[in-house]
């Protein structure tokens, strides 16, 4: 999708309470499914080792914020930052801006997007991931626009799949505006 128009408004898409409700249910999931792949669980206590996870700046901070309060297991956060479609680059093509600071050889990381669109971005960082000699690497995105996928990727936790329109709010922008808005909404140009 092309950049909007300017002028226009926010049609409400998927209210607060839903994605409260889904980020609740994602936690106990991945708290459930590290603790049967054998890593450490349960609370928060000295030796145990933290699940690493990753949020993709600068969508992704309301979503890991949310989502991290609720998992129960000992985690660690990091972030990293890309950028795309800029000037000087091709389709397609993803720069990293801000790099990880944590080593993650031999961990498990948890990367968290907000929103998943042509599969370029996510690729990119889960091959980066992986080549650093991260132990597993697991994706969580709030919102998969599936239709707009351009490369495959693997979504293991999905809060959402939404049609092919363009989205505001809870992490995501339109010129840097709407990010805070608590729910997500789609950008509805004026005539
Ligand atoms: C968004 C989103 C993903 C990426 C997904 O970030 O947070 O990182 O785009 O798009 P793709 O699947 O087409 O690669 P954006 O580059 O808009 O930066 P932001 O999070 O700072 O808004």
């Amino acid at each position: 999708m092309g950049a909007p128009k300017e002028n226009g408004r926010v049609r409400e898409l998927i209210p607060r309470q839903d994605i409260e409700r889904r980020v609740t249910e994602i936690a106990a999931e991945i708290d459930r499914d590290y603790a049967e792949s054998g890593a450490e669980s349960g609370p928060a206590t000295a030796g145990t080792e933290p699940l690493i996870c990753v949020g993709v700046l600068k969508g992704s901070v309301f979503f890991l914020v949310d989502l991290l309060k609720q998992i129960k297991r000992p985690v660690a956060v990091d972030f990293l930052q890309t950028s795309s479609y800029g000037a000087g680059t091709s389709p397609g093509e993803v720069r990293l801006r801000k790099d990880l600071d944590l080593p993650i050889r031999g961990r498990d990381v948890l990367l968290v997007e907000d929103i998943v669109d042509t599969g370029h971005t996510l690729q990119t960082v889960l091959a980066l991931l992986q080549l650093r000699g991260a132990r597993s690497v697991r994706l969580c995105a709030l919102l998969d626009k599936w239709e707009a996928r351009q490369v495959p990727v693997r979504i293991d936790y999905c809060g959402f799949r939404i049609a092919n329109e363009f989205v505001v709010g809870y992490g995501l922008d339109f010129a840097e505006r709407f990010r805070n808005l608590p729910y997500v909404g789609v950008w509805e140009p004026s005539e």
